[in-house]
């Protein structure tokens, strides 16, 4: 959402508190009369404000004797209650996210769009920085949280935001509801806002969606329904094109089939609702095969609602519902849209189509009023659970969080420790990494991406407590020369020569190169998979003349074809950061210089400029067809040349497997009239339920060993390839382990596979199915074959 034009007004229309922070200038001469507005001013400055709540029962005594505001009573008859005393226009001010205030109830009005990506921002309106908390934690951008493949450490994230969130709230300056995280599969590298996503693989993005969640949400409560915050996994769904060659997100139609939705696009949807409990999940613009997301019946209130039992709201990309009728032309008129919307399962409407045009709907009997009351109950009850509704939270749990726990020393350090975790080093020839203080005496650090600020942090981001550029970092650990060598990432002159000076003097070379928000973004996508710019030139000069070892960086969203410099023997090492966040600079240092050993892996697969040549980005279609040479899209379903792949990433110790205790069959149970037990040469698969799968599984024991001398973590993943029916993956991810080994260790992981499970796939038409027959395991380079029989 935001950053169209469209969105950009919405946000002004709305108030956006973005660039308000205006200094107070004083005069000289000041009366009696402005000291004392001035005092005022700055102790609200420095006290904050309330935050938005109803119930204030302390204050009027009269709110205790409403229904709703009865803490005593269960939430669905409170909600009832609540329902039950308004007025049809004041319903529909409940439908928008800059929802109404009903003052004769004592409720305020809630700005429902905050954004908590990777740290607490201010991209939307609900949320906002002043004196009183001029900047939030900022994490890696998520592209590199995710490639740590460490779930653990997707949760930790999410509770320290929505501690600073709590805090925010308390002093009036966030929202509860916070938009965040965005779960879309990252399908094609030319997406700008890959970066937003965990990656390409279904399994991976679900464990990062529903343990983000789970750390957002996750309240000390002891009723468990209750929220910390509310999340939301976005944009609901198969939306991953932006602004391609013309085609952009208001306009277009994913064309998918049923077996790439359900083995590809919802999966991570389906964790964060089922797994992670979300409370909301976010439709998209684009349609899906001829409907737009937030006007389909079968995907909201079928899917979500019915089939995951979503317990919270949905909501519509920003002017989604404007979108599907001014730009997609879907309905006939705006009144129709609106019908068509809430009885397809949306509550909430970001933007204020619905509180425009839902009066005339129900006028027209398109809509009847308890549609409304229906919508709006799943919308109170979220606010419900956050406590909106239980009076003043300065007496409540979480009432003792403000600005001094924003930004702590532990917050900080984890978006340091996010980032080292997900930092990925994808060579390093001759071990010539780690550098040794002691043998390096002088950088020479290059590149228009070496001492950035904002770039690290990448879209939907806040303002951080602080930054450590790569430059910085590098400069505590040793002494440093710098030259841009760019003026930007695009740069359309490279100074090579002042670039070239510092690299023939100095003891080594890191050049960091890479992207930003000008190449790939919301609203951007990009259209060659080149570095930027005159870039590759800058590195091959400077790689050219160094003195000593070359080391590249690539500061970026997505992949990038650097094949040049993969065959270039002066480029010893190459690492891929990500946006690395506030301390993104410290902890590329701590990896240079050896304080860490590199554990990131790469969580999506980097194609060559040859694939972005022959793949239209809109074919939405993950597998290959042969016929027409279409290669397919991800690990999954690619099999051809790779710049690098997913899964990719070194450590400065190698890490072996030995398998120790693993099946060599799968039998199974099947019922003796199961017709497979009768024509058995017929059946390729066994559906993937049913009591056959009961305790149907096995346990994978595994040895793994740091055979270097220095500790450090490992991610173990256990792939699987299954027999080739119904067109399943060449290769699937089924589980991953990431472990701590100290140097010379070893150590055991335990999978515990269960065959309906794991060992499923797709089928044409949607339906899971365990394949008979040879099964093979990948676990590093250790492969590993059973069969599944009946
Ligand atoms: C590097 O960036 C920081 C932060 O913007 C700035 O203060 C510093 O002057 C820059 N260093 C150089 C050598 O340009
Ligand atoms: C590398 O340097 C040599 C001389 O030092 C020069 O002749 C050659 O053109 C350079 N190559 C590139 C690719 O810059
Ligand atoms: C482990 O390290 C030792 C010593 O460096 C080496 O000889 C051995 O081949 C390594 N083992 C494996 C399995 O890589
Ligand atoms: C995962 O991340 C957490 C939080 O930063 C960290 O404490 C833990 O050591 C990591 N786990 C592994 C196995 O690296």
């Amino acid at each position: 959402m935001i950053f169209s034009l469209k969105e950009n007004s919405l946000a002004q229309k709305m108030g956006s508190h973005k660039n308000r922070a205006k200094t107070c200038s004083v005069s000289p001469v000041l009366t009696l009369h402005t000291i004392l507005l001035v005092t005022l001013y700055s102790l609200s400055k420095i006290q904050g404000q309330s935050p938005p709540f109803a119930c204030d029962t302390a204050s009027n005594a009269s709110l205790s004797s409403l229904g709703f505001c009865n803490t005593e009573t269960g939430m669905e008859d409170r909600v009832a209650d609540l329902v039950g005393r308004l007025t049809l226009p004041e319903k529909i001010g409940y439908l928008i996210s800059g929802a109404a205030s009903v003052s004769r109830l004592g409720i305020p009005k809630y700005e429902w769009w905050s954004e908590a990506l990777h740290g607490v921002s201010n991209t939307g309106p609900g949320t906002r920085f002043s004196n009183v908390v001029p900047g939030a934690t900022s994490f890696p951008q998520v592209i590199t949280t995710a490639a740590s493949f460490n779930t653990t450490l997707f949760e930790a994230i999410g509770k320290v935001v929505s501690s600073e969130a709590r805090a925010m709230y308390n002093v009036g300056l966030a929202g509860l509801t916070y938009w965040s995280p965005n779960v879309n599969i990252f399908r094609d590298p030319r997406w700008g806002r890959g970066q937003e996503t965990p990656g390409e693989d279904p399994l991976l993005s679900s464990k990062y969606g529903s343990n983000y969640v789970q750390g957002l949400q996750q309240s000390d409560d002891s009723d468990p329904n209750k929220l910390k915050v509310a999340a939301c996994c976005k944009h609901y769904t198969a939306y991953d094109v932006d602004n391609w060659k013309g085609v952009d997100r208001y306009r277009f139609n994913a064309v998918v089939s049923q077996q790439d939705l359900d083995d590809t696009f919802q999966p991570p949807f389906k964790s964060c609702v089922v797994d992670g409990n979300v409370a909301s999940v976010m439709c998209s613009y684009n349609q899906v095969n001829g409907k737009p997301t937030c006007a389909d019946s079968h995907l909201l209130s079928g899917v979500i609602r019915g089939d995951w039992n979503l317990n919270g709201y949905i909501v519509t990309d920003c002017d989604s519902i404007d979108v599907l009728y001014n730009s997609q032309h879907y309905t006939k008129t705006p009144e129709e849209a609106v019908a068509q919307s809430i009885l397809a399962g949306v509550n909430l409407d970001c933007g204020y189509f619905l509180s425009k045009h839902t009066q005339g709907a129900v006028d027209k009997g398109l809509l009847k009023e308890s549609d409304i009351n229906k919508a709006i109950s799943y919308n109170f009850a979220t606010l419900m659970r956050l406590g909106f509704f239980d009076g003043n939270p300065s007496k409540k749990l979480y009432g003792d969080l403000g600005p001094k726990d924003v930004c702590t020393p532990q917050h900080q350090e984890l978006a340091r420790d996010a980032a080292r975790q997900g930092i990925v080093l994808l060579q390093n020839t001759a071990k010539t990494l780690p550098f040794t203080a002691s043998n390096i005496k002088s950088v020479a650090v290059i590149g228009p991406n070496a001492n950035v600020t904002k770039t690290m942090i990448g879209n939907y981001e806040g303002i951080p407590c602080k930054y450590t550029t790569p430059l910085q970092g590098l400069a505590s650990y040793t002494s440093t020369t710098y030259q841009p060598g760019c003026s930007n990432v695009a740069c359309v002159t490279a100074q090579l020569d002042e670039a070239k000076q510092i690299a023939s003097t100095s003891d080594a070379t890191v050049l960091i190169m890479g992207a930003d928000q000008s190449i790939e973004a919301e609203s951007r996508d990009r259209v060659d998979l080149y570095l930027p710019g005159q870039q590759q030139l800058l590195v091959t000069a400077v790689a050219n003349v160094s003195k000593g070892p070359v080391i590249l960086v690539i500061m970026s969203g997505g992949g990038m074809d650097i094949t040049f410099a993969k065959n270039n023997d002066k480029i010893k090492s190459i690492l891929w950061v990500g946006y690395p966040g506030q301390a993104g600079g410290a902890a590329l240092a701590d990896i240079i210089f050896g304080a860490y050993n590199p554990c990131g892996r790469l969580p999506m697969t980097w194609y060559p400029q040859s694939y972005a040549d022959k793949v239209p980005m809109t074919n939405m279609n993950m597998r290959a067809d042969p016929a027409t040479g279409y290669p397919g899209r991800s690990y999954r379903f690619y099999n051809g040349e790779t710049v690098y792949s997913f899964g990719d990433g070194l450590s400065y110790s190698d890490f072996t497997h030995h398998l120790v205790k693993a099946p060599t069959e799968v039998s199974i149970p099947l019922q003796e009239e199961h017709e497979c037990r009768h024509s058995s040469s017929n059946c390729k698969s066994i559906d993937a339920v049913g009591e056959h799968c009961e305790n149907l599984g096995f346990d994978l024991h595994l040895k793994v060993r740091n055979n270097g001398s220095m500790g450090g973590r490992h991610t173990v993943f256990l792939f699987t390839s299954p027999p080739s029916v119904h067109n399943s993956p060449r290769k699937q991810l089924i589980e991953f382990e990431k472990v701590y080994l100290h140097g010379n260790t070893q150590g055991m992981v335990v999978f515990k596979v269960d065959a309906c499970k794991h060992l499923s796939v797709v089928d044409e038409v949607g339906n899971r199915k365990v394949a008979l027959g040879v099964h093979q395991l990948h676990i590093g380079n250790l492969n590993y074959s059973f069969n599944v029989r009946i």
